[in-house]
């Protein structure tokens, strides 16, 4: 697959298609940037200096952050997303419309493979995931697009929390 093309978070054009074709407001788009990026700064990351910031909007419109929170023992290591997730799920947030993703680097970086399959545990295939580079940049991909051919609780017999 090609990398996803990179938009500008200056450019209201950019941001206008952007949000029409996910089903996103233009505040909507603004606060998840916003958030992301704030997020970063929560981040406990002594080993990599490689902050991550993450935000959740739910579709009743509640924003939840996530940084990530490194470990000595480095495996030990959480994301920022599953961090986030840990924090809506355990506060009884369901029902997420959008995943944003920050961090310094550019081109922006997509969540890893444990994140990925941890979205896909309580968002629909099609949820889009907005990451934020380092310079202005972001681009957009649904789960279905990161996480082909994916495993759920369908699977097992168990009905989507999505
Ligand atoms: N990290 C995240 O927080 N999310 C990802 O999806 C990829 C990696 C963090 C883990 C670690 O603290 C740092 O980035 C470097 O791997």
């Amino acid at each position: 697959m090609p990398a996803p093309e990179i938009h500008s978070t200056a450019s209201p054009t950019s941001i206008a298609a952007t949000c029409a074709l996910y089903n996103l407001t233009p505040t909507e788009f603004s606060e998840l940037h916003t958030q992301a990026v704030a997020a970063k700064a929560a981040a406990y990351c002594p080993y990599s200096h490689f902050r991550v910031g993450c935000v959740l909007l739910t579709h009743a419109g509640a924003y939840i952050p996530g940084a990530n929170v490194e470990n000595a023992s480095y495996p030990v290591t959480t994301c920022a997303e599953r961090v986030a997730f840990g924090r809506a799920i355990t506060s009884g947030h369901r029902g997420f419309k959008a995943v944003a993703v920050a961090t310094d680097i550019s081109p922006p970086a997509s969540p890893c493979g444990m994140c990925r399959q941890c979205i896909r545990e309580f968002c629909e295939p099609s949820v889009p995931v907005v990451m934020f580079d380092g310079s202005g940049g972001y681009s957009v991909m649904r789960l279905e697009e990161l996480l082909p051919m994916s495993f759920g609780p369908e699977a097992l017999g168990f009905p989507s929390q999505a």
